[in-house]
């Protein structure tokens, strides 16, 4: 029999990938593009949104070619994506007109104030699970409308459609035919009403948007359409979405409530599974739909650092301490402490459970001796730390104790990093044997509408651990937990001093 595969195409902000999964999980290809960051101004992120198609059809024919099979031996394409991330085209020519505005995007910052200075921001949290903050859609789209010539008039006439990457990848897979887009990715928008699950016209109104933009929205995993025939392939069933990191929530196989996991890319995205009702944060964390499978719908609650492993970057790039991003792990460790040095990498302000834009990066508790090791240590040391402020809210927010923390991105090869990160949590910390899983997560969503996959128990035997990091029982963490809060106390106030 021939062998059956699935196609995961991950959109990410700063490459497009294409990857073959078999039916044990297993990764036969990948394909990877970077394309074009553009910084029109301080503060300002655009993507061009035909680059983000042309690299995105690039890697799938590469990826396809490359694993010399014909296209019928590909039972469906999952799709996973940056999320946020706000693309407005022409109906009628499918043009985009306008870049895609990117979610570190902040020129929407004052607006959001306005927004949330009129009162809104209980009634949006409630309806949507989010804070009002450029970071999501709906600010942005208001943007286009107002500053692009002639925008408002067309999207009035119902001329123009709004989608995030996700739909904009859709609706060119298949010539223009559907205009759609999943509940994960819906749930991003600041328009999308998570305890109705439908788009909400107060808050349409509130963004001045007309309803006509927007995208039907579907469930995380059924057959959406299948791809033109114009791309050269036969006709492929695109059948699961999910933004990245729903998807990777759904490929460390986090689907019971309490399951928790934290991706450790440029920045870091903490998700843990809440069940199938919506709990409003008290703790300033956010809520959102983590997926829908059938008529069952899953949400989480959701934490963002935004510099995570782009601090060690920052140790190789700018400071030039470091040659590679992977030796920071023998630097780190050639001391045995940091010696009260703390840096908080408030780069961009700090996020959850912050949300400090003013917020700097602050490096505290230099002595004579401080070196660059003590520095490599705290670098690394914030970035679990960070974490371990967003998993005490979430165990604030859920009222129990998290069992453990499955994980994956680049920096979770650092074994220094992942150890430190069980010790202070007093949590373990798993991570996986596939390190695929955001591209894995939208594969089974994509695999279980098409019967490749029967059921989630059938996905839950493909997840494999490769490493446990214990949590030592016999140290405490206290007195450095203490002086990292007054650490990011200095880092949030420093801009009012
Ligand atoms: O919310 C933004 C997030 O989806 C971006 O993920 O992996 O493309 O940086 P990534």
């Amino acid at each position: 029999m021939n062998k059956e595969y699935i196609l995961s195409l991950d959109q990410g902000t700063t490459s497009s990938r294409a990857i073959l999964f078999d039916k044990r999980g297993k990764t036969i290809n990948i394909a990877q593009k970077e394309f074009t960051q553009i910084f029109p101004k301080s503060g300002w992120v655009e993507h061009d949104a035909q680059e983000i198609w042309s690299t995105q059809v690039a890697v799938m024919t590469e990826v396809i070619a490359k694993s010399k099979l014909k296209t019928e031996s590909i039972k469906a394409i999952g799709i996973t994506n940056q999320r946020e991330t706000t693309i407005v085209w022409n109906k009628k020519t499918g043009k985009p007109i306008y870049n895609a505005i990117v979610w570190q995007d902040r020129r929407t910052a004052d607006y959001c104030k306005t927004i949330a200075e009129k009162g809104w921001d209980k009634i949006i949290q409630e309806k949507t699970g989010l804070l009002i903050d450029s970071y999501f859609s709906a600010s942005k789209i208001n943007w286009i409308l107002n500053h692009v010539s002639g925008a408002r008039g067309m999207a009035e006439k119902g001329e123009l459609a709004f989608g995030t990457v996700d739909s904009w990848l859709v609706y060119n897979l298949t010539n223009g035919e559907k205009h759609i887009t999943d509940v994960s990715n819906a749930s991003r928008t600041l328009l999308f009403n998570i305890n109705t699950l439908a788009w909400d016209d107060e808050l349409l109104d509130i963004f001045e948007i007309p309803k006509s933009m927007l995208p039907e929205v579907c469930s995380s995993s059924e057959v959406y359409g299948e791809t033109s025939t114009e791309l050269g392939t036969n006709r492929i069933p695109i059948a699961g979405i999910a933004g990245d990191q729903q998807a990777a929530l759904f490929g460390q196989l986090c689907t019971q409530k309490g399951m928790v996991k934290n991706t450790y890319g440029t920045g870091c995205f903490l998700l843990m599974n809440i069940g199938n009702k919506p709990v409003i944060s008290r703790n300033h964390l956010v809520t959102t739909v983590a997926w829908k499978i059938g008529k069952e719908v899953n949400y989480a609650l959701e934490g963002s650092i935004f510099i995570g492993g782009a601090v060690v970057q920052w140790l190789r790039d700018e400071l030039g301490i470091i040659r590679k991003s992977d030796e920071i792990e023998r630097l780190a460790t050639s001391v045995p402490h940091t010696d009260g040095v703390y840096l908080v990498p408030a780069f961009s302000g700090l996020g959850a459970p912050h949300w400090n834009s003013q917020a700097r990066g602050t490096l505290l508790g230099l002595s004579r001796g401080s070196n660059d090791a003590h520095i490599a240590r705290a670098a690394l040391e914030s970035i679990a730390y960070q974490t371990y402020d967003i998993l005490k809210a979430m165990e604030m927010d859920s009222k129990a104790k998290i069992q453990e923390l499955r994980v994956d991105g680049g920096a979770t090869s650092n074994n220094f990093l992942m150890q430190f990160q069980a010790d202070i949590l007093k949590t373990n910390v798993i991570r996986p044997a596939i390190t695929e899983t955001t591209a894995m997560g939208a594969a089974f969503l994509a695999g279980l509408a098409v019967g490749y996959w029967k059921d989630i128990e059938e996905l839950k035997a493909l997840w494999k651990e490769d490493k446990t990091f214990r949590y030592a029982k016999d140290k405490d963490f206290e007195t450095q937990l203490h002086e990292w809060k007054r650490a990011t106390d200095t880092a949030k106030y420093w801009a009012d001093y």
